[in-house]
């Protein structure tokens, strides 16, 4: 536990620094914001910035903006011109995510949705190059349905929290419907011919799924 603890700290210390709005909306969201756990969070943050900066997409689509974090990482990559398409389905975030947006800069490369992605995604009518997938666990293989179409040869999706702390390997709760849903959502992705994928055990579990 101790030599855990002490890893992260030597991770966090040799990766690029958190910049200063990123620092600013992860207090802010700690200190305003319920369930404030569900942010991406610094080391996540890189790994998302990272993947984004070697697809360099014209296109992201985010499911599950929460406060933002994740967006202003992912936007990071985006080409020249390219936008960034983000979904939250809890209207009082809105305000506080677009002033982060704002803060960092990129509001003219997001697009902020507010509704369910289920209703949202159908609208969007664009190819997404990149795809990150982080909305209500129990839905995860319908939002799969709704993008994998839309996602070009060679795109990239990652979906977050696909080890769920460890509950995709525990006795099923017959009552648990997120847990159901993430194991749905797995065995989905290996059983789709279209589709290559690994597992960065890193955090709560990110699945690297890349269209063939
Ligand atoms: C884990 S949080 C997202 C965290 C954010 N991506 C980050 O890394 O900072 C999940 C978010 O998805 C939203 N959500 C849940 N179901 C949704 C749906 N059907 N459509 C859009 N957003 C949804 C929740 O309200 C919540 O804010």
């Amino acid at each position: 536990m101790e030599q855990t603890h002490e890893l992260e700290k030597y991770i966090l210390a040799h990766i690029d620094e958190e910049d200063s709005v990123l620092k600013e909306l992860e207090r802010e969201t700690f200190l305003r914001v319920l369930h404030p756990r569900m942010l991406s969070g610094h080391a996540q943050g890189t790994i998302l910035t990272m993947i984004s900066q070697m697809v360099c997409p014209n296109r992201i689509l985010e499911i599950g903006t929460y406060t933002g974090y994740s967006a202003i990482c992912l936007a990071k990559g985006l080409a020249d011109g390219g936008l960034l398409h983000t979904i939250e389905i809890n209207d009082e975030l809105e305000t506080m995510a677009h002033s982060y947006f704002v803060k960092a800069g990129i509001q003219h490369q997001v697009r902020q949705h507010i509704g369910d992605a289920r209703s949202i995604i159908p609208s969007l009518d664009e190819p997404f190059e990149l795809v990150f997938i982080d909305g209500d666990k129990r839905e995860y293989a319908s939002y799969l349905d709704l993008v994998i179409d839309r996602v070009p040869s060679g795109g990239i999706l990652i979906a977050d929290n696909i080890l769920w702390s460890g509950k995709v390997v525990e006795a099923l709760d017959a009552k648990d419907e997120q847990t159901q849903g993430i194991l749905a959502f797995n065995q989905k992705i290996k059983d789709d011919p279209r589709v290559s994928q690994t597992i960065l055990p890193f955090r709560d579990g990110l699945m690297l799924i890349r269209k063939k």
